[in-house]
């Protein structure tokens, strides 16, 4: 399933959910190029990379006449030779210094950081021969498929998390919406134990997670393509992070904000001075007679549980992969491509075990 089967009302509105449009676009003639990347970064020829940036420059007033899709496209071609220069040392934008109005541009064009994010890296890259990688490698294919997966589900599911929000624990709708979403968060465990089964930690700590570096834009550093910018952390929101967080969880959301797609930064304006289910529930409740709650409360205590059981499924597993492929003999880096460190995957899965805790005692 692909972001753009999913049949929620309205969404192919926003060009960035024409997933095959974008992903056949190749605005720049880059089809070619890009498939003689993985040698040239296998042989560290920082002199091919540079004049492969070189060459796909485009001439601005081309790229100002481009449509969204097609300049969603173009940054994701010039990202993979962003990120390759920066794994050889090299800052991309300062070797071929003419790219930087064209970053610019399409970042403006595209409501979207000067760089290409993990959207551009997975959702908006092709399947087959056309796919957009550093390596080559099948594993690096399989991480890219394994991110992808998880987009459709958590697109959808911010529907349903936007319904939660207006809903109050006693009404039907809550428990509805939150077993709806809990359909389709599921994905993100699938998508963690395919990465368990495909992607070696040595593979992704030696050799991949170099080109996830950040890169220099004008004096500003924007992360590489980071799996942390997929939009679990609005489904937190909504759910319990708008009023139960940590000050390291809200500090590595604000750091992330900037990569996310325009409707989702919108989302997060609009929710993030709300009240969480999990305090509308807590708050719904009376604790000292919660054995003998109203059916339809219990109902929706048992349907937020299932939820954040869920997330902490996810988060479980997720922690296990991370700590093995940042442990000490194996790490070149102390932080995950999204700019925090494993440290951090800890306390965000405590957090959401807590709050599961706190809703499990009301839905028994
Ligand atoms: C080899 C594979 C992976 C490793 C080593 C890894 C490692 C990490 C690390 C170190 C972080 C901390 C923040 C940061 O990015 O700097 C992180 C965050 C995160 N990663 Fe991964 N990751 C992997 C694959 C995935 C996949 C396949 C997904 C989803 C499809 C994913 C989703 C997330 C999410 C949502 C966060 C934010 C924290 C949270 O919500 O718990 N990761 N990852």
């Amino acid at each position: 399933m692909t972001l753009y089967d999913l049949v929620v009302p309205g969404l192919d509105r926003d060009p960035r959910y024409r997933i095959a449009d974008i992903r056949a676009a190749d605005p720049l003639g880059a089809d070619a190029l890009l498939a003689a990347v993985p040698a040239m970064n296998a042989d560290a020829d920082v002199a091919a990379l540079t004049v492969a940036l070189r060459a796909l420059v485009p001439d601005l007033d081309r790229a100002a006449e481009w449509s969204v899709a097609d300049a969603l496209a173009a940054m994701r071609d010039l990202g993979i030779l962003l990120g390759s220069l920066k794994r050889h040392g090299v800052q991309p934008v300062a070797a071929v210094p003419e790219v930087l109005p064209v970053l610019e541009l399409i970042g403006r064009r595209t409501d979207m950081v000067p760089r290409d994010t993990v959207h551009h890296y997975t959702a908006w890259n092709p399947a087959g021969t056309r796919r957009r990688t550093y390596t080559g490698h099948v594993m690096e294919a399989q991480l890219q498929e394994s991110v992808r997966m998880a987009f459709p589900g958590l697109v959808a599911a911010l529907d349903d998390c936007a319904r939660i929000a207006r809903l109050e624990p006693y009404d039907p709708g809550f428990a509805l919406a939150l077993d709806r979403t809990a359909r389709l968060v599921r994905t993100i465990v699938d998508a963690i134990d395919v990465t368990v089964a495909n992607v070696s930690p040595e593979y992704f700590a030696r050799t991949l997670r170099p080109y996830f570096e950040e890169i220099d834009v004008d004096g500003r550093d924007y992360l590489g393509p980071a799996a942390s910018q997929v939009p679990l952390w609005l489904v937190d929101l909504t759910l319990w992070q708008c009023d139960r967080s940590h000050a390291d969880y809200d500090a590595f959301l604000a750091d992330s904000l900037p990569y996310a797609l325009p409707s989702w930064r919108a989302f997060h304006a609009r929710h993030s001075g709300g009240v969480s289910a999990v305090s509308k529930l807590s708050a719904a409740i009376s604790w000292e007679s919660v054995e003998r709650l109203p059916p339809q409360l219990a109902a929706s205590a048992r349907s937020l549980a299932r939820v954040l059981r869920i997330l902490k499924s996810f988060r479980a597993r997720h922690f296990t992969l991370a700590r093995k492929a940042y442990r000490d003999d194996l790490r070149l880096y102390d932080q995950g491509s999204g700019g925090a460190p494993v440290a951090l995957l800890r306390s965000i899965l405590d957090l959401t075990r807590d709050n599961e805790t706190l809703v499990r005692r009301a839905g028994a």
